[in-house]
């Protein structure tokens, strides 16, 4: 069996790292927020090239607030993607705002930057695009928009630790970026966690007190808040892994570039990251025809795949109030059938490669039976 995602063989090798880290969390008695949050979040702000870090308890939560400190409310409209997790437009419905979707480009499967002005309103405060798989969406065309028309840009990088774009760092070129620490992502905690970075210090400041019921000092609450705060326990672990992050990333991406060489055949589309991206490979997804019939030939052979994703939010069932219909954002539509997952991980082993590749050989042709 080749597992889709192999979290004990990284926790294997720095157990005992993890295993001190939470002692000190246990002994220090410093559970909620504390010296680790804080030194985690230090760490984070100058891995991500941004002035500040308020770590929080989810990427949904570091999303929420970051929109809430940029200003949005009820009756605005966020101008976002549809191919990502529900959480992005979640986020923007928790602050009684409208998601307002464009398609995502054909070839980089981000969000497409031409179709934007056409879906600003007067009521459009912010544009909220999703750094899919660990690449980066075009930003400067996206930045431009956005300041032509006083909007607000947040980033939603849940899967984008350390990816760069035109040699700046994800979460650092709008006003604010969005970080998930989920178990599987490239940086996870051993539970949920996650982060808002910027170097808006207003914006920052009014992230830091609505994560924590908006309180300026113990029981003065100037910000209606929310309890949103990161674990001791989860900063530490963090702490632990940012000595790894970099490592990881390079083994990811040598993962990737060796599927890169290996899948030659046609019917198969690869990602093709700009040679200016820096794609960190959260997951390496690849298009191909008759995705089900495929993934269930890998299945067989015992090569764990995913999708991500198969139901693009305007088409899932919670959403329909929202009144998206089938053919309203074609490329978003068609990707969702075509996207499959292979595994990929830092500690991912070139027997496991050729594994995984000559079963998807064997999938493929058969295809056209
Ligand atoms: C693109 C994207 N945005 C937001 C989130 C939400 O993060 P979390 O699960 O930490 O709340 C995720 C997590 O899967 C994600 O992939």
């Amino acid at each position: 069996m080749i597992p889709f995602l192999d979290l004990k063989a990284q926790h294997r090798r720095i157990r005992p790292k993890l295993d001190a880290a939470l002692a000190r969390v246990i002994d220090s008695g410093q559970f909620v927020l504390g010296q680790e949050v804080s030194a985690f979040e230090e760490r984070f702000a100058a891995y991500c090239d941004t002035k500040h870090c308020i770590a929080v308890n989810s990427g949904t939560s570091a999303l929420h607030l970051a929109l809430l400190a940029a200003g949005i409310g009820p009756g605005d409209e966020v101008i976002t993607v549809s191919m990502t997790f529900v959480a992005t437009t979640a986020a923007i419905l928790y602050c009684g705002a409208k998601p307002i979707y464009v398609d995502v480009d054909r070839d980089t499967w981000t969000m497409d930057p031409k179709l934007i002005e056409k879906a600003i309103t007067s009521k459009t405060k912010a544009i909220l695009p999703v750094h899919l798989h660990g690449l980066m969406a075009d930003m400067d065309p996206i930045v431009e928009i956005a300041r032509r028309h006083k909007l607000m840009v947040i980033e939603d990088a849940a899967q984008s630790h350390g990816a760069e774009y035109k040699g700046r760092r994800a979460g650092s070129i709008g006003d604010a970026g969005c970080f998930s620490f989920y178990p599987g992502k490239n940086l996870g905690a051993l539970g949920e966690g996650g982060a808002v970075v910027s170097s808006n210090r207003e914006l920052a400041r009014r992230v830091a007190l609505l994560r924590d019921w908006g309180q300026e000092s113990k029981y003065h609450h100037v910000l209606a808040g929310y309890n949103y705060r990161m674990d001791g326990v989860q900063g530490a672990v963090l702490n632990v892994k940012m000595d790894y992050i970099e490592e990881w990333t390079k083994g990811r991406r040598a993962v990737a570039s060796e599927y890169d060489r290996l899948i030659t055949f046609e019917q198969c589309k690869r990602p093709a990251p700009p040679s200016d991206f820096r794609h960190v490979y959260h997951v390496y997804a690849i298009e191909v025809d008759r995705r089900d019939h495929v993934q269930k030939m890998l299945h067989a052979a015992g090569i764990g795949t995913g999708i991500h994703y198969p139901i693009p939010v305007h088409l899932q069932k919670a959403y329909s109030d929202l009144r998206y219909c089938q053919g309203d954002l074609p490329v978003t539509e068609e990707l969702a059938d075509r996207f499959l997952s292979l595994p990929i991980y830092a500690e991912f082993q070139p027997a496991q490669m050729a594994q995984v590749v000559e079963a998807l050989a064997e999938a493929v042709p058969s295809m056209a039976i």
